[in-house]
């Protein structure tokens, strides 16, 4: 016999124990679909590099949002794919444009649901970068209009939130001052604050059809190396007028949305993005780790980091588990 005072395994002997004393909860109340948007009807095309995740006709985008929904997922974050693009990003302000259907379609179906639409142009632009290029350059303040412009467009299909993640200075001011000079003082901005420029994101690129044509977006997203940058970026969007912050990547980056959650009051978003998502698939599909348990395990990281919102492809199936 040991004279062991303080032995922590007391507390783990039956879940019951453990649950009473676990510290981060995952909820379903956290969690943030996101879904892409194309156009036709019927239309499911799986997204190779993201097994699970489909390229949605609008009927369809109503219909796996209600499902998530009956899961008791509140949220969808909504992408669109456009049939054409060009210089300036026309679909992305359009009115009749592949998200603002989308918004109205979700709108519809689930009519209690948070719609959130990613406010960026990269998805619109003939070049694939998320502003307005010049000679190779892509233009910072030339750029935030046609955001704005997209922003009070998709507040106008119905969007509760608008999620600018184009990372161009000033974006959440001239966002707020758009929304509010149009009537939209109620819809709500979740920035992209602290967004670095990620290898993560190479399978959305596929799948929202938006790698860029030249270059990277490493004039505009921040450098993986950096922390106190990234107090800075959530300093500038909170005194723009933010009124959630986001930190992305999330499981690359779970310091720096410590830092952010204790250095800032506003709700705090994390979006696990594509990369993260489809790493976890290919082990699994290959039998090396254990999918649920897995997910499970990085959504839960993820809200002990300090995230309220966890954007994340596995939402549907994470709810399911949460039931
Ligand atoms: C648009 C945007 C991107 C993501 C979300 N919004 C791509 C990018 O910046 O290249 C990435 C999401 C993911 O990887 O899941 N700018």
């Amino acid at each position: 016999m040991t004279d062991l005072v303080h032995r922590p395994r007391r507390l783990r002997r039956r879940e019951g124990l453990r649950a009473m004393v676990r510290e981060a909860r995952l909820s379903r109340e956290n969690l943030v679909l996101p879904l892409f948007a194309c156009r036709g009807a019927g239309v499911r095309r799986e997204v190779p590099s993201m097994p699970g995740v489909f390229n949605l006709s609008v009927d369809e985008v109503a219909r796996e949002a209600s499902a998530a929904f009956d899961l008791g997922v509140p949220a969808v974050l909504l992408f669109g794919l456009p049939e054409s693009k060009d210089e300036t990003a026309s679909g992305a302000y359009d009115r009749r444009g592949i998200v603002q259907e989308a918004i109205r379609a979700v709108r519809g179906a689930a009519p209690e649901m948070v719609v959130v639409a990613d406010t960026c142009l990269c998805e619109y632009t003939s070049h694939g970068h998320c502003g307005v290029v010049r000679n190779g350059e892509v233009l910072n303040d030339e750029s935030l209009e046609l955001i704005a412009q997209t922003a009070v467009s998709q507040a106008r299909a119905g969007a509760d939130i608008v999620a600018p993640s184009a990372m161009m200075d000033g974006q959440v001011g001239a966002i707020r001052e758009a929304l509010d000079g149009a009537g939209f003082s109620h819809v709500a901005i979740m920035s992209y604050a602290v967004k670095y420029a990620s290898a993560f994101y190479g399978p959305f690129r596929e799948a929202a059809d938006s790698a860029p044509a030249f270059g990277d977006r490493r004039a505009y997203q921040m450098d993986g190396a950096n922390a106190r940058e990234a107090l800075r970026e959530a300093e500038l969007d909170y005194s723009e007028g933010a009124d959630i912050l986001m930190v992305k990547p999330a499981t690359p980056f779970l310091d720096i949305l410590r830092m952010v959650r204790d250095r800032f009051d506003l709700p705090l978003a994390a979006y696990h993005v594509s990369g993260e998502y489809a790493m976890i698939k290919a082990a699994a599909e290959r039998g090396w780790i254990d999918e649920k348990r897995v997910m499970m395990e990085t959504l839960t990281s993820i809200r002990r980091a300090g995230a309220d919102i966890i954007i994340t492809y596995y939402a549907a199936d994470a709810a399911r588990e949460l039931k």
